[in-house]
């Protein structure tokens, strides 16, 4: 049967409540207590064979009593009952239920979940849950939920994988002066999910910011394609982000990945803002449900204390918006506000004796300054103003400028004067914080969101021959041999398939055959140990470069093969595989995980052998355009390096990034058969110039 939207879930009409009790203190009796003093508007059923009434409401035996329509029916009764209820809510037609109970599958009973969502998919009822405080909407006068009360007003949306996390928000939403509109537990996500929410929100006119709880999403790629769709900020903030697997990884790749790094690069991609904690999920979601983004790099900071001035510069800095000195024109202008003692370069210090009118001035100025992509505001209490006043005079002439489009926040150090002034700029729709590098914070993630999406708005460009066939002739061959990883050889023939240049590579099976193989390639050639059973060959002394002669060949043949039997006599040993020696070039690592969230994951790098211990590396859900790779480049460490240092010219950072994005593509086409693969190190040349992938491992799925 096809599925109810859940537009009954979110904005019910009417609603049952299955579990009803008279009993104060049970839950129950909280959520029709809660319904009422909520004051919602539709219908309440409240449901319990042995009553007749509760909190003054028509009490019913079954949803089937009801007489009228049932939009949601909260569950309230035990995981056992489910069932039952849930069969009796698909034939009253019920749209969906909010599965409050718990006792599912987060312990150890998937088989009451399954037989659950088993009988709600035969009537298309959705199912918000189980194991969840409910659903709150503050313009919908909807408190279907045990939290205390319905969140302070607002306009950002909280979608919580963790009850208990959504109440704490709830309350803490006063004192945080953090308005929301409603607030969603999602629990379990048997059936509703992450996704199909944001896709909601989105649409939803009461909503401007979307905010997430994130313990572990299911699927990854939908949750991505949600957010990507979104045309209204979310940050998310993501709990659960210590290392996991990264112990049992067999490439480099995977052991440098971890759910951190993949969800944090899967957030970026998808415009997503992250959190670092519960205070800047605060502080952010203030701007965000308030402010634009920012659409420029040119923050201005104004002040009434040098001190708290450098302070905010240090966190510009720190939040990666380092400060520029304003244009003449600004502070021709800006210096007429301020005494002579001034200063009016960036920030901008107005001195202890500015008041509501300097402030006031500048601020109006600033503000309509073209060059001005963002404006900062900070005050320190003094006795000579007060602050409510100052506030006030802020928010005039942004008002009065008739500026929109552009971001600002601010900064208001001092006591409870101060705290009164926060609030009322809060109130009056501008985010004001106590601490300066908060103001100077939030602005970061301002500018990021709107950075994230021009990146998402930008074409796809595509990249890249494919040679999925002959790349599957490849793994059939090992997989045949009984053989879950790739020699190198044959792991470069499957990079070689999808337009990756790799340095020609033979295997020699004997002595001979190495000297014959050589002679083609052309002096000096690589040596290395080619054996499955040997997948870290320099540890092994399997590596042998620079080889300039046939003797040296024969020499190095022989150590190759005794070093081998030495480091592990039982490996099994195709050969020597005989390799173009390659010119030197920066080295950098390509590689890939299939993430158990987002699925085949691409990470860049700069390589050689201690990439485990710099781990100066990015990474990427596949597939990477070749113009997003280019993001990549800049975002690791050595970045600098890539550009050329020292007098040496740039790296061929194009051909890099179109490598990064065959590379995905190979990932994405393979992912069924690839489990994790490197390819450490590539050797990239100057501009112009390509690069060469020198060694390759591929690991390939458990069939
Ligand atoms: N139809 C209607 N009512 C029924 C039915 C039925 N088929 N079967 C039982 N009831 C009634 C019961 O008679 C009872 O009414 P009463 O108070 O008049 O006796 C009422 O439903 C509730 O049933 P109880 O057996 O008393 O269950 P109780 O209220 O103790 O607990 C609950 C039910 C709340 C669903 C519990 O099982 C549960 O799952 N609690 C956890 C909820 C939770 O924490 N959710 C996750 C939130 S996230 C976080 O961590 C904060």
């Amino acid at each position: 049967m096809k599925k109810n939207s859940i537009d009954a879930l979110m904005r019910p009409k009417s609603i049952a409540v299955v579990g009803a009790s008279a009993t104060p203190g049970k839950i129950g009796y909280t959520v029709v207590k809660n319904l009422l003093e909520s004051k919602f508007e539709g219908e309440i059923y409240p449901i319990n064979p042995k009553d007749t009434e509760i909190l003054g409401l028509p009490c019913f035996k079954s949803v089937l009593d009801v007489p009228g329509t049932i939009d949601a029916a909260v569950i309230t009764v035990p995981a056992k009952f489910m069932s039952g209820v849930a069969e009796e809510c698909g034939k009253k037609g019920v749209k969906g239920l909010i599965a409050i109970a718990s006792g599912f599958s987060e312990s150890g009973r998937k088989d009451l979940e399954d037989e659950m969502l088993e009988i709600c998919g035969r009537y298309g009822v959705r199912v918000l849950g189980p194991n969840i405080v409910g659903t709150l909407s503050n313009s919908d006068n909807l408190n279907a939920s045990f939290a205390p009360f319905l969140p302070k007003k607002g306009k950002a949306a909280l979608i919580s994988q963790s009850g208990a996390l959504l109440i704490a928000i709830d309350a803490s939403s006063f004192s945080r002066g953090v308005g929301f509109d409603k607030l969603i537990s999602i629990g379990n996500m048997s059936d509703v999910d992450f996704a199909e929410i944001v896709d909601w929100l989105n649409d939803d006119p009461n909503t401007t910011c979307i905010t997430l709880y994130i313990e572990g999403l299911k699927e990854g790629r939908r949750f991505l394609e949600a957010a990507r769709r979104s045309t209204k900020p979310i940050i998310a903030l993501k709990s659960g982000v210590s290392t996991h697997g990264a112990a049992a990884a067999a490439s480099h790749t995977g052991s440098l990945a971890g759910a951190a790094k993949v969800y944090g690069a899967a957030f970026q991609q998808a415009g997503v803002i992250q959190a670092s904690d519960l205070d800047n999920f605060f502080d952010r979601t203030l701007a965000l449900s308030l402010q634009p983004g920012m659409q420029g790099d040119n923050l201005l900071i104004i002040t009434n204390g040098g001190g708290v001035g450098v302070l905010a510069t240090d966190a510009a800095e720190k939040f990666g918006l380092p400060l520029k000195f304003a244009p003449p024109d600004v502070q021709k202008e800006l210096k007429t506000h301020m005494p002579e003692f001034g200063s009016a370069k960036n920030p901008v210090d107005l001195t202890g004796m500015a008041g509501n009118e300097w402030y006031g001035d500048s601020v109006r100025y600033a503000y309509a300054h073209p060059w001005v992509d963002g404006l900062v505001i900070l005050y320190c209490e003094t006795a000579i103003t007060n602050p409510v006043e100052i506030a006030q005079s802020v928010e005039k002439a942004i008002r009065e400028s008739g500026v929109t489009g552009k971001p600002i926040s601010v900064s208001m150090v001092g006591g409870e004067r101060c705290d009164a002034a926060i609030q009322w700029l809060v109130d009056h729709g501008i985010p004001a914080y106590g601490a300066p590098g908060l103001a100077v914070n939030v602005m970061a993630a301002l500018r990021e969101y709107d950075q994230m999406r021009k990146s998402l708005a930008e074409p796809i460009e595509a990249c890249g021959p494919e040679n999925r066939e002959l790349a599957i002739q490849v793994i059939k061959k090992a997989r045949k041999a009984g053989r879950n990883s790739l020699t190198e050889i044959e792991a470069k023939q499957v990079f070689a398939a999808y337009g990756m240049p790799v340095t020609k590579t033979e295997l020699a099976k004997s002595e001979d055959e190495a000297v014959e193989l050589a002679k083609s390639i052309g002096f000096p050639v690589v040596m290395k140990i080619v054996s499955p059973d040997i997948l870290h060959k320099s540890d092994a002394g399997g590596v042998k470069v620079n080889i300039q002669d046939e003797a040296a060949v024969r020499e190095a043949y022989q150590m190759i093969l005794a070093n081998a039997m030495d480091y592990k006599p039982e490996a099994n040993v195709h050969g020597v595989a005989i390799q173009e020696m390659a010119p030197w070039g920066t080295e950098v690592i390509l590689g890939s995980i299939n993430d158990p969230t987002f699925g085949p994951t691409m990470m860049f790098g700069l390589g050689g052998i201690f990439v485990e211990v710099l781990k100066d590396v990015t990474f990427r859900v596949a597939p990477v355009a070749s113009n997003q790779a280019l993001h990549m480049l800049g975002e690791i460490r050595g970045a600098p390096i890539l550009a050329g240092v020292r007098g040496e010219k740039p790296r061929d950072q194009e051909m890099l990034a179109e490598t990064i994005c065959r590379y995905s593509t190979m990932i994405l086409d393979l992912d069924d058969e690839i489990s994790e693969s490197d390819a450490n190190p590539v050797l990239v040349y100057e501009e112009g110039k390509g690069l060469k992938v020198v060694d390759a491992r591929i690991i390939l799925k458990k069939k």
